[in-house]
């Protein structure tokens, strides 16, 4: 049995927790796209103007915030004017990222904003510097959210929309240490400050332009991007060019070239994950404590818009498809990862889960006309009372919850709280997989009325969802909870992940 304590403050608040920290990311890959979003309006499955309906309703029950698109590695190729006009007259290209499959442009430009309108999500759309130009870009902005007349108006109108959109999250490229271009960090921060200067704000559309950032630990390339991000000395007031700067982590249980099944695995498989998934807190306030320096204020975002596991895909599918299956392992990195981004809410302005159906570690799987919710849905539905909440930061005393992992050590609790509303939301992780973890919740500063709690879990944390199983891992009513004079009491099963509601009565 694991023991711990966690020692909440319910009258010393922490920063907000923006919403767009439950953002996603839907890329021109596999079947995020085509199969996953789109099916077309003559498809039997049921559409509103080709968008997949079951795929919005369970898309919107998550309060899904942001959705980036139409890459990743594509958008360095995509070229925003193959996508619009009549479908049958769209160019067509070959995807060489993904699949080296052809792409027919069918879903572009306006089939994502009436995708992101029926979602009631924002959009953020990342522009192609790889393979584009400034002006390529900068038509794209004014094509979207300029009002009045302008050629790129004209070209809006004459393909049915009238108004100007609203757009406020915009990528100045992708990964272009990689496949966005292959740059040095100091070539990319020109490049971001040229082409963020001609992504003009239109009318009172204003933009968040986010530069391409980091991988994983690389700090220098925050740095150097952080010392271009204003004209120093070029105005009375400096400006930023940019006003959040990315960053891509993946959890992977070992190498790239061996990162193993999506759901066979053994428990050393599974500890090893569990430390690379928490290994983003380090990495977070890295890259924060870069920023800090340059920007003491907090006043520009870090955005972590690419996230989650990466497996070998299915056997039998496509290798350039990405596609693999969510097991309750992936539901226990995506928690611990929240707990983590609760904690740096200050600094992390968004984050992105790649991606959001049928590729990685996605929330939703199709098959024709099923539909599977993952685990990982799951928490993302049981965590959505934090979006725009108070976090309220959690004190663990757990040395009795840690576990020796090679050479390091893994802590197999995770927390995290918010109040939003007059609601308490507290999300805990026992990550042990064999192990149950007595957790007291020491609660300061205030008290709660009756607390209401649900648990995902499973008996083994190889299990997942399937068209023909589809509740194997589901969220249901947990009973472990007890009111003590301090607070609560929580047992938890091994691998498991529990959330716990209560209205704050006074602090
Ligand atoms: O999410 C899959 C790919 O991972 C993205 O296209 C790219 O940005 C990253 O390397």
């Amino acid at each position: 049995m694991s023991t711990a304590t966690a020692i909440i403050n319910l009258d010393i608040e922490g920063p907000t927790i923006s919403r767009h920290l439950y953002g996603h990311f839907a890329e021109h890959l596999g079947h995020c796209i085509y199969g996953g979003f789109w099916v077309g309006e003559d498809s039997p499955v049921p559409n509103e103007g080709g968008i997949r309906l079951d795929v919005v309703e369970a898309l919107r029950a998550l309060d899904i915030p942001n959705l980036r698109w139409p890459g990743g590695c594509f958008a360095d190729e995509y070229h925003w004017r193959d996508g619009i006009g009549p479908h049958e007259q769209r160019p067509r290209m070959v995807n060489t990222h993904w699949g080296n499959v052809e792409e027919n442009n069918h879903f572009g430009t306006h089939e994502f904003m009436a995708l992101c309108e029926l979602l009631g999500a924002e959009p953020y759309i990342s522009g192609n510097v790889g393979s584009g130009t400034v002006r390529e870009m900068s038509e794209w902005v004014e094509y979207l959210t300029r009002d009045g007349d302008s050629p790129m108006v004209r070209l809006r109108k004459e393909n049915g929309r009238e108004e100007p959109w609203r757009v406020k999250y915009w990528g100045i490229g992708n990964e272009t240490w990689g496949c966005g271009g292959n740059m040095r960090a100091e070539y990319s921060a020109d490049l971001a400050r040229q082409y963020a200067t001609y992504c003009r704000d239109h009318g009172d559309n204003k933009l968040y332009r986010i530069a391409s950032g980091a991988s994983d630990a690389d700090y220098k390339w925050t740095e150097t991007l952080m010392q271009q991000i204003s004209c120093f000395g070029c105005e009375a007031t400096p400006k930023n060019f940019f006003q959040g700067l990315s960053v891509h982590y993946y959890t992977l249980a070992g190498p790239w070239e061996a990162k193993g099944s999506a759901t066979e695995f053994d428990a050393e498989d599974y500890y090893r994950t569990m430390l690379s998934a928490r290994r983003i807190d380090r990495i977070l306030a890295g890259h924060s404590t870069v920023m800090d320096v340059y920007d003491p204020g907090r006043t520009v975002g870090l955005v972590l818009d690419e996230w989650g596991t990466w497996w070998d895909v299915e056997p039998g599918t496509d290798p350039g498809f990405l596609f693999q299956q969510n097991t309750l392992r992936d539901a226990l990195v995506a928690s611990t990862h929240f707990d983590i981004f609760h904690k740096h809410a200050a600094r992390l302005h968004m984050a992105n889960i790649a991606q959001t159906v049928n590729v990685l570690q996605a929330m939703l799987l199709t098959d024709g006309d099923a539909l599977v919710l993952t685990p990982t849905y799951h928490v993302f539905e049981m965590n959505k009372g934090h979006q725009d909440a108070t976090s309220l930061p959690v004190h663990l005393r757990a040395e009795g919850a840690r576990r020796r992992v090679g050479d390091a050590e893994l802590d197999t609790l995770s927390a995290s709280a918010s109040v939003k509303d007059g609601k308490v939301l507290i999300s805990v992780s026992n990550l042990d997989a064999g192990e149950p973890a007595d957790i007291t919740l020491d609660l300061r500063g205030g008290t709660l009325g009756e607390p209401t709690a649900r648990i995902l879990t499973a008996d083994k944390l190889q299990d997942h969802n399937t068209p023909a199983a589809s509740t194997a891992v589901a969220p249901r009513a947990f009973e472990g909870v007890t009111v003590t004079a301090d607070g609560l009491k929580l047992t938890l099963p091994p691998h498991s992940f529990v959330t716990v509601q209560a209205p704050l009565d006074q602090r």
